[in-house]
């Protein structure tokens, strides 16, 4: 595993282990996100998500640097008009992606199939996110998973050239952490438990 930048604050003496342990995502994201092949190795993290009968259910969409965030912007704030969101939104809506270097937009995307539900195929595109998120902080970036009402828009899908059977999961926006890890606080598994 590639040595992380980040701080580990819960123990454990085997390494893979005290990494999930400790995922935290990370709000505060600064320049440089990940490089052309550190993303590759994020998206084939992405790719090793849980995927019954292999069906590939989603697709990725990428935003990066000053042109491309502000494309992802210029859509969010058209798709903001066009839902009538409030102002306060609309004129938000072209700063939302400049919180980051970097975006990830994890897209479910059905598969037609008699045996994999539609949820399932969701929850395989949703997995995705957090194996990218994981990924990136293997490699010493800070992430956060943030939905927010473009995850649901229709006129977003659509200026995003999704097709009806395509739902956005989640945008994973990545870069180099602004602020260290924080304590976590501690939680009994038990209570998360119920036997049967
Ligand atoms: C599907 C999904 C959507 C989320 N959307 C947002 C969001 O829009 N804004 C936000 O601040 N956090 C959002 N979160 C939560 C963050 O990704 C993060 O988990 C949370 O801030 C807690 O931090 P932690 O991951 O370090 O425990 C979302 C999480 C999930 C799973």
């Amino acid at each position: 595993m590639t040595d992380t930048k980040v701080s580990t604050v819960v123990e454990s003496d085997n390494p893979a282990l005290a990494f999930l342990l400790n995922r935290q995502s990370c709000h505060k994201l600064l320049a440089p996100g990940p490089s052309e092949s550190e993303l590759d190795l994020i998206v084939q993290a992405g790719l090793r998500a849980p995927d019954f009968m292999s069906l590939r259910p989603f697709r990725f969409l990428c935003a990066r640097d000053e042109a491309g965030l502000t494309r992802l912007g210029e859509a969010l704030q058209r798709a903001a008009i066009a839902s009538k969101q409030s102002e306060v939104i609309i004129n938000r809506a072209p700063k939302m992606p400049h919180r980051a270097p970097l975006i990830l937009i994890a897209v479910a995307s059905l598969k037609p199939s008699d045996v994999v539900p539609v949820l399932d195929q969701q929850f395989c595109a949703s997995s995705t996110v957090l194996m990218m998120q994981l990924a990136a902080r293997a490699l010493g970036y800070g992430g956060v998973w943030r939905s927010g009402w473009p995850m649901y828009d229709r006129n977003l899908h659509q200026e995003l050239g999704l097709t009806e059977v395509e739902q956005i999961v989640g945008f994973l926006y990545l870069g180099t952490p602004g602020h260290p890890d924080h304590a976590l606080d501690p939680e009994d598994p038990q209570d998360f438990i119920t036997w049967l």
